[in-house]
C-alpha cells in the first residue's frame, strides 16, 4: 500500500472527500480541516490550493474506520481493537525490508540548483505560526554512524525558506542521539525526510521503539516487506512510493530559529516568548512523484487525526511493551485520543494474585512508551474495557480510595511540550500519578454488585417488540 491505495481506499467507503473549490495554503486549509474534524467528517484531499497545481491531504487518521484501512484491516475495529492486533503482528518475527532499484519517487529528480520548497502547497496553520509548516505528517530517516542502525522519527519540520527547514528533534529523541554522534564527529548528519507513504510507515516513525528498524516492523503487520531504494545521494533508504523525499544534511554545530507553531496539546510553547534555535536540514536534492500528493496532519486541542495517530500508536506500543514484559492478565490497553493521544493511560486486568494490579501500574510508567510524557495510569478490572471511560470513571467512583489506591512518583520523562510544567523549570521532568481503581484481590469479602436476574433479562429481551419499543 502507498498513500495513494489508502486515497483509493477511504474514498471508496465514503472516509474521503475532494475538495474541488479554490482555497488558500494560507490558514484555510488548516482551518476547513479543523472544522471537518470537529464533525467527525472524512479526509480531505485539497485539488485545488490558489497558486499550485498539487493536491494536499488532510485529516487521514481522523476515525478508526480509517485507522483500519491504514492497518489493512474491516473497518468494525475499534482503536482499542486495533492496537491489540498491532502488538499481535508487531511481536511476530519481523519481515525485512527490501531494496529495489527503482520506484515512483524516482519520478521527478531536482538536484541541488532547481531545488525549491515552494513548489508545493505547504500550509500555514494558525495565525500565530512562525511559517509555513511542510511536516506534519513526515519521518525523517537517519543513520547511526557508530551502530549502522536506519531509524525514523517523526519531527514538525518549518519551511525556513526555499531551501531549508528547522526541524524540531526535541532533547533525548533517538533522533537527537544520533545527531550527537554526528557531532562529535565533525560531521554533518545526511537526512531524508519522507512527506507522504504507505501510511502505516508514518506510524511506525511516529513510535518510540527501540532496537528493530521500522521499515521492518511494518513488513511483519503488512505480512510483506516495506520496498525501499537506496538514495545515491545520502545512502539511506526511501520509501520507493513515497510522494515527496527532501534530502539533505542537518549540520549540529549550526541550529535556526524554528517555530513558533500551535501544538498538540493545544497550546504554544515558550517559542512565543523567546527566539529558540533547532536543528536544521539543508535541503539539497528533492525527489517526488508526479502531482506529489502533500499529506499535512491537523493539529491543536485534542482531538484531531493527530491525536487520534498518536493515541493508536502509543497504546499499540505500550501494550506491545507489556507483553514483552510478560505480566499475566492484562486485558485492554488504552491511551486516550482526548488526553492528547499521551498524558494518560488506562489498562483493565484480570487480577490472579495480591499487589496485580500494582504490578500493571509500575510496569506501565516503566516501558519505553510509559516512561515519556505518562502523567497519570489508571487500573481498572477486567469487566471494563480500557477504552470503555464512562465505566473507567465509574470505577474511579466506587472501587477507587485516594489513600490506599493512590502512587506518587514525583520524577518521570517528560515532554518539554507540556504546558503544565513550570515554565521557569526545564520542563524535562514531570511527576506522576498511578490510580489503582480495581477491587483489591486480597480481600476476603468483595463488594457484592448487582446482577439482573438472567432469565427475566432473557424474557424481556424476547418481548422487547412487544413492548412497544
Ligand atoms: C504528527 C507527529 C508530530 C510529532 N512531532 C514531533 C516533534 O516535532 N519533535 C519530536 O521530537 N517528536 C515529535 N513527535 C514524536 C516522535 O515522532 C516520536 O517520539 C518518535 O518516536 C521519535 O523518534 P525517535 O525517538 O526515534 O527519535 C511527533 C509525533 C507525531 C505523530
Amino acid at each position: 500500500m502507498d498513500l495513494r491505495g489508502f486515497i483509493g481506499r477511504c474514498e471508496k467507503i465514503g472516509e474521503l472527500k475532494r475538495i474541488t473549490a479554490e482555497v488558500d495554503w494560507n490558514l484555510e486549509i488548516s482551518h476547513i480541516s479543523k472544522l471537518n474534524e470537529e464533525r467527525g467528517g472524512p479526509a480531505l484531499l485539497f485539488e485545488n490550493v490558489k497558486g499550485y497545481s498539487s493536491p494536499v491531504l488532510t485529516g487521514a487518521f481522523g476515525t478508526p474506520p480509517r485507522l483500519s484501512i491504514a492497518m489493512g484491516m474491516t473497518t468494525s475495529y475499534s482503536m482499542c481493537d486495533l492496537a491489540r492486533e498491532w502488538m499481535k503482528l508487531s511481536i511476530k518475527e519481523v519481515i525485512p525490508a527490501r531494496e529495489v532499484s527503482t520506484g515512483p519517487i524516482l519520478e521527478n529528480v531536482d538536484d541541488v540548483a532547481s531545488v525549491n520548497l515552494d513548489k508545493f502547497p505547504v500550509p500555514k496553520f494558525y495565525p500565530l505560526d512562525g511559517g509555513r509548516y511542510i511536516g506534519t505528517a513526515v519521518f525523517l530517516v537517519l543513520r547511526d554512524p557508530e551502530t549502522g542502525d536506519v531509524n525514523l522519527g517523526t519531527y514538525r519540520m518549518q519551511m525556513l525558506d526555499n531551501q531549508r527547514c528547522g526541524v524540531q528533534i526535541l532533547p533525548g529523541k533517538r533522533g537527537e542521539r544520533i545527531m550527537k554522534k554526528y557531532k562529535k564527529m565533525g560531521k554533518k548528519m545526511p537526512a531524508a525526510a519522507v512527506i507522504g507513504c504507505d501510511p502505516l510507515l508514518f506510524m511506525a516513525g511516529a513510535m518510540m521503539q527501540a532496537g528493530t528498524s521500522e521499515y521492518d516492523i511494518v513488513g511483519s503487520i503488512r505480512g510483506e516487506p516495506t520496498e525501499y531504494i537506496v538514495s545515491d545521494f545520502t545512502g539511506l533508504p526511501i520509501p520507493a512510493t513515497a510522494e515527496i523525499v527532501l534530502e539533505g544534511v542537518i549540520d549540529p554545530e549550526n541550529f535556526q530559529p524554528e517555530g513558533p507553531f500551535g501544538e498538540y496539546t493545544g497550546y504554544y510553547t515558550d517559542e512565543l516568548e523567546k527566539v529558540i534555535k533547532k536543528p536544521c536540514l539543508e535541503v539539497k536534492r528533492v525527489l517526488h512523484r508526479n502531482n506529489p500528493i502533500l499529506w499535512a496532519t491537523s493539529v491543536g486541542r485534542p482531538v484531531t487525526d493527530i491525536h487520534m495517530l498518536l493515541a493508536f500508536t502509543r497504546t499499540a506500543t505500550l501494550w506491545t511493551d507489556l507483553e514483552r514484559m510478560q505480566i499475566p492478565g492484562i486485558k485492554s490497553v488504552y491511551i486516550p485520543p482526548e488526553a492528547a493521544g499521551r498524558f494518560w493511560a488506562i489498562a483493565s486486568v484480570e487480577q490472579r494474585y495480591p499487589g496485580h494490579s500494582a504490578h500493571v501500574g509500575n510496569a506501565i510508567i516503566s516501558t519505553t512508551t510509559g516512561s515519556y510524557g505518562i502523567k497519570g495510569v489508571i487500573i481498572v478490572d477486567s469487566d471494563i474495557k480500557a477504552d470503555d471511560i464512562g465505566r473507567v470513571l465509574w470505577a474511579l467512583s466506587v472501587r477507587y480510595d485516594p489513600l490506599r489506591s493512590t502512587e506518587l512518583i514525583k520524577r518521570g520523562r517528560s515532554t518539554p511540550l507540556d504546558p503544565a510544567l513550570d515554565p521557569n523549570s526545564n520542563k524535562l521532568i514531570t511527576s506522576r500519578i498511578i490510580m489503582d481503581a480495581t477491587i483489591p484481590y486480597e480481600w476476603e469479602t468483595k463488594p457484592k454488585e448487582i446482577a439482573l436476574d438472567k432469565d427475566m433479562l432473557e424474557k424481556v429481551q424476547s418481548r422487547w417488540k412487544e413492548y412497544g419499543f
